[in-house]
């Protein structure tokens, strides 16, 4: 075996594929560095048959303390958003690129970290498993860190949002992540950009 095959999820992915035994298997996941210092995996949720499936960074603070995925203020802008797109939460299955939080701290607080490209590449096993299993429709994939996991380092967000591209047997239509509209210079401005495209991603499926 070659020594890079010990490396990243692959190897604690369980041999029944279905959400419920993703999710236990993941729990236990120790395929990059990430799981020592985050309270918890965070897995996607939503149901398996869910038309949309929405691809976010990573947990944030709230996300690792809850232990579900866009729980905290990113999350609000989110529902927000998919509200007004028309789209329906039953319809959807919420996931991260990365399932724990990275963070360093800031005296008590845990300042959110991207990612980096070799977290990134270690935990795909687990959402390329969450897209076999939900089998969506439309991959609505939330910011850089997501869109580099799954349409890979060529692809640009600012010249390809909000255009479908095939991924698999899916869609995928690439927007702004939530958080990205809170830092914004012109937040109205950069949530009706993130509106459009999911308003986009509502027609496409
Ligand atoms: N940001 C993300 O990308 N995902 C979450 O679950 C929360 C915040
Ligand atoms: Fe495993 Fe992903 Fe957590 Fe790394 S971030 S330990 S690959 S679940």
């Amino acid at each position: 075996m070659a020594k890079d095959d010990n490396k990243g999820a692959a190897r604690f992915l369980p041999d029944r594929r279905d959400l419920t035994e993703l999710r236990r298997a993941a729990g236990g996941c120790q395929g990059c560095e990430l799981f020592k210092k985050a309270t918890q995996t965070v897995f996607g949720a939503g149901p398996a048959g869910a038309r949309f499936m929405l691809v976010g960074e990573q947990p944030g603070d709230q996300e690792d303390r809850r232990g579900a995925p866009f729980v905290g203020p990113a999350g609000r802008v989110l529902d927000r958003g998919l509200e007004e797109a028309g789209i329906e939460r039953e319809e959807v299955y919420l996931t991260n690129a990365v399932k724990h939080f990275s963070f360093t701290l800031k005296g008590k607080r845990r300042i959110h970290q991207k990612p980096t490209a070799a977290e990134i590449d270690a935990c795909r096993p687990w959402l390329e498993a969450e897209l076999a299993v939900v089998h969506p429709q439309v991959v609505v994939v939330l910011g850089a860190t997501a869109a580099r996991s799954l349409l890979g380092t060529e692809f640009r967000l600012t010249r390809q949002r909000g255009e479908p591209i095939p991924l698999g047997e899916a869609l995928a239509i690439a927007t702004i992540h939530p958080s990205a509209v809170l830092r914004a210079p012109d937040r109205d401005e950069a949530y009706a950009g993130f509106l459009a495209d999911l308003k986009a991603a509502a027609d496409t499926a």
